[in-house]
C-alpha cells in the first residue's frame, strides 16, 4: 500500500490559502484534505463549495473532501461539481450510507466512509464493497489541533484486519492528532493515508511537508 500525505487546510492561513496549497503541492503532498463542517453533525462551521471551487483553480492535487455534515447525501452532486476527487461521508450522519457511497462512485469519484472514535469498526461491514477508503477518526471530529486518542491504535489494526480478512487492499485513512511522534505508530498499525492539519501548517509549511513526505516513504 502506498503511503499518502494529506495536509488538511483547516489549519491553513486562509488569507494566503492559494500560496500555501502551492507550497504543500511543491513539497510532496499527495492529497489536499478538505474538512467541511455544517454546525450540525459537529458544532463548528468551516467552509463549503465556493471555497473549494476557488482553490480548484490553483492546483491539480487530489481533492479529498471530508464531509462532517448531517445527511451528506444531499450535497454529493454539489461537491462533485465544485471539484472534489474523493468524498468521505460519516457512517453516523447518513440514513443510507451504502446508497450515498454508490452515488459518489457513480459520479466517478472515490468513495470514503468515516467512523468517529465512539463508533464501532464493525460498521464498515455494511459498506465494505462500496468503499475506496475507510477513515478511522483518531480525534472526535470538529476541530484541528486535538490530541490523538490512544485507543485509536487498536481500532486501526482492527480495521486493517477486517479488510485483509476479506482479501481487500483498502486505503485506510487516519485523521486527527497525527504528529512527528506518532506517525510511525499509526502507519505500522495499518493506516496508509495520513491527514495532518497543525503538524503541517504550524511553522514552516514547506519544511513540514517535506519532512513528512520523506518520512512516509521510508515506512
Ligand atoms: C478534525 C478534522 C481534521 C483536522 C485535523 O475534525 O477532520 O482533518 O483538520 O487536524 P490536526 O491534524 O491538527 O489534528
Ligand atoms: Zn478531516
Amino acid at each position: 500500500m502506498k503511503n499518502l500525505l494529506c495536509p488538511s487546510i483547516l489549519s491553513a492561513d486562509f488569507s494566503i490559502l492559494g500560496e500555501q496549497i502551492k507550497e504543500i503541492a511543491a513539497n510532496g503532498a499527495d492529497y489536499l484534505h478538505i474538512d467541511v463542517m455544517d454546525g450540525m453533525f459537529v458544532p463548528q462551521i468551516s467552509f463549503g463549495m465556493p471555497v473549494i471551487k476557488s482553490i480548484r483553480k490553483v492546483t491539480d492535487l487530489f481533492f479529498d473532501v471530508h464531509l462532517m455534515v448531517e445527511k451528506p447525501e444531499r450535497y454529493i452532486d454539489d461537491f462533485a461539481g465544485c471539484g472534489a476527487d474523493g468524498i468521505t461521508i460519516h457512517m453516523e450522519a447518513c440514513d443510507d450510507p451504502a446508497a450515498a457511497l454508490t452515488k459518489i462512485r457513480k459520479l466517478g469519484l472515490r468513495a470514503g466512509a468515516a467512523i468517529s472514535p465512539g463508533t464501532s469498526v464493525e460498521r464498515f461491514a455494511e459498506v465494505y464493497d462500496k468503499l475506496d477508503m475507510a477513515l478511522v477518526m483518531t480525534v472526535n471530529p470538529g476541530q484541528g489541533g486535538q490530541k490523538y486518542i490512544e485507543n485509536s491504535t487498536p481500532r486501526i489494526m482492527q480495521t486493517r484486519k477486517f479488510f485483509e480478512d476479506k482479501g481487500i487492499d483498502m486505503d485506510i485513512q487516519v485523521d486527527g492528532g497525527i504528529t512527528r511522534d506518532n506517525i510511525e505508530r499509526v502507519i505500522k498499525s495499518g493506516a496508509n493515508v495520513i491527514v495532518m492539519g497543525s503538524s503541517v501548517f504550524k511553522g514552516d509549511v514547506g519544511e513540514n511537508t517535506r519532512f513528512f513526505a520523506e518520512k512516509m516513504k521510508g515506512l
